[in-house]
């Protein structure tokens, strides 16, 4: 097994993939690393959906522009307030199903496997597409859609570290004014039909 640095570098976005099914055990152990994830209050708001139906993934392919590649299964990661321990880690569960994402992607690279995070949350029209083709019920809103399978492409292990983007220690004070930041409110993109994760 590589050690874990060597596995960060690794990953990288694959976009081409063999038709060799992804073995079950193997996307249990995918799932095993998602749940292994940190999350605000321990609060685990997360569900998982698993596809390997061609006919599903077609689905996908047809319906979201960003989601053709040929992909054999697919990880659907779902916010999941019904699912949630407790209430008052309501606000961070795009942080805590993003760290299960990451581990998915990494125990991927891990075990031989190709991946790509497709996007899907905080754009409405393709949450209400995934909604539709997942049957997805109330309580649950889909963050994304991890396509995993073997890879028919290979692509250079790399950090992308630019000093630039690090300040070791506070900014002085005259840089203060310059500083932008994200909008706080993004709440026109959220999606409407996503039941109980209010954290406009
Ligand atoms: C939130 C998020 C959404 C993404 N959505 C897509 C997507 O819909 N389609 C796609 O081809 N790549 C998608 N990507 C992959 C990025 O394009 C990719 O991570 C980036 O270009 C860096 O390349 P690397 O993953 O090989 O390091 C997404 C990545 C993130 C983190």
């Amino acid at each position: 097994m590589e050690d874990t640095l060597t596995v960060i570098m690794k990953r990288r976005s694959i976009r081409k993939f063999t038709d060799q099914p992804v073995e079950k055990e193997k996307i249990i152990q995918l799932l095993e690393a998602a749940m292994a994830a940190p999350s605000a209050m321990n609060a685990q708001p997360w569900e998982f959906v698993v596809i390997t139906e061609k006919s599903v993934m077609d689905k996908f392919r047809r319906a979201l522009m960003f989601a053709k590649m040929n992909a054999p299964a697919a990880i659907c990661v779902l916010g999941s307030s019904r699912m949630q321990k407790g209430k008052v880690g309501d606000k961070f569960w795009v942080q805590d199903c993003s760290a299960a994402t990451q581990n998915i992607l990494l125990a991927a690279t891990a075990l031989g496997l190709g991946s790509i995070w497709v996007g899907v949350h905080p754009v409405t029209i393709f949450s209400r597409q995934v909604s539709h083709i997942l049957n997805l019920p109330k309580g649950v809103t889909p963050l994304n859609l991890i396509y995993i399978g073997y890879p028919a492409e290979t692509k250079e292990p790399r950090t992308q570290y630019e000093e630039a983007r690090v300040q070791w220690g506070p900014f002085p004070p005259a840089e203060k004014k310059h500083a932008k930041t994200f909008p706080q409110d993004q709440s026109i993109l959220l999606d409407e039909q996503s039941n109980d994760h209010t954290d406009q």
